[in-house]
């Protein structure tokens, strides 16, 4: 009989072990903290890769994590961060759409104590931001800007050489940066004569594409093809802040006629697989590779560091104010990549297969 009833208590303990067992969250260290992780949109490749291994560092260091996507529109953005906040967050993780509209909604979270990180674009005007973590967006601009200048050998030749410049959303304090970092390099050579805009669209406000949109990039780049290179007239090189404008732009350009050694130089950044495409068959020079994973890693480690009391990771305390005062920050590193290294960069370390960009 005592046997039988130890027998049924091993039993119980057992299947209650099982059943706890089945309940764990993912993770090593289940802390029972949740972190809510704000992305913009689903339509950039680059954007579901940040969120996808947000999500999955989080998730293996122990925390239950609530991801979002907004479709790019701000109010979307807004409502999901402040159903995140009432849903009891301890942090949040937030890539904004327009960088100047989360103030109203943060304030809450800065009332109730919730830290909050804003990822890869820096929001602004707010004092609710802890920290920032993203890549060196001037240093962006500037490897574009040196890849014309090395692909146009402008240090020895006396051209001129036409080009045309984009950049992203006005929106986006990040396209500041690389169009600032790019026009640092460039601007000694336009002002030498050896390049030519000859659009004379060089301001920010003119160069800007809403929503960093392939479609309006493509529009802008039709118009400046009829309106100044219909006729022949070479076109040497177009600074194109990310691939999704260098996307559009290099449609323009193939449907304009432009191919071969007549196709201009075109910068870009993300890697995105269509860009790499680009890149391999000639519609594209370069892009620039920011190993999205890299800035994940980071992130978590300073989510860690928050949790737990701990110094967070920052290693650059002058350059990103955000109308507030400066928000400390992590940049890690951009490398370009062109038809001569994706391979050791994106196939071998396994960020693409080689049969994506296939
Ligand atoms: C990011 C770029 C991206 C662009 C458009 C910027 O804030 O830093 O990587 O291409 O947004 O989504």
């Amino acid at each position: 009989m005592r046997k039988k009833l130890i027998g049924v208590l091993l039993c119980i303990t057992m299947i209650a072990a099982l059943l706890a067992g089945c309940g764990t969250k993912p993770g090593s260290n289940d802390s029972g903290k949740k972190i809510g992780v704000a992305m913009p949109t689903k339509d950039l490749q680059r954007w579901n890769q940040d969120g996808a291994y947000v999500k999955e560092k989080l998730e293996a260091a122990g925390y239950e994590v609530d991801l979002q996507y907004a479709n790019n529109e701000i109010d979307k953005q807004v409502s999901q961060i402040e159903n995140m906040i009432t849903n009891g967050c301890d942090a949040l993780v937030i890539a904004s759409i327009n960088g100047g509209s989360l103030g109203t909604v943060l304030k809450d979270a800065k009332a109730k104590k919730i830290p909050v990180i804003a990822y890869d674009r820096l929001i602004m005007d707010t004092e609710a931001v802890s920290y920032y973590a993203t890549f060196d967006n001037y240093m962006v601009g500037t490897i574009q800007g040196e890849y014309i200048v090395e692909a146009l050998d402008l240090k020895n030749q006396a051209g001129p050489f036409n080009i045309e410049l984009f950049t992203g959303s006005s929106d986006d304090n990040n396209a500041r940066f690389f169009f600032g970092g790019a026009m640092d390099v460039l601007n000694p050579y336009i002002d030498e004569g050896k390049l030519i805009v000859l659009s004379g669209q060089k301001e920010f406000a003119e160069v800007a594409t809403p929503g960093w949109s392939t479609e309006e990039a493509q529009k802008r780049m039709e118009n400046l093809i009829t309106a100044y290179y219909a006729d022949g007239t070479k076109l040497a090189a177009v600074l194109s802040s990310n691939d999704s404008c260098a996307i559009g732009i290099s449609n323009a350009l193939v449907n304009g006629g432009f191919s071969g050694d007549s196709f201009p130089v075109l910068t870009g950044q993300d890697c995105d697989i269509t860009s790499v495409k680009n890149i391999l068959a000639g519609t594209q020079s370069m892009s620039i590779f920011k190993d999205t994973r890299t800035l994940a890693a980071k992130v978590v480690d300073m989510v860690n560091a928050i949790m737990e009391g701990k110094e967070v990771p920052v290693n650059d305390k002058e350059t990103y104010d955000n109308g507030t005062g400066i928000i400390p920050t992590y940049l890690c590193e951009p490398v370009f990549a062109d038809a001569d290294n994706y391979k050791e960069l994106l196939i071998e370390s396994k960020y693409y297969t080689e049969d994506q960009l296939k």
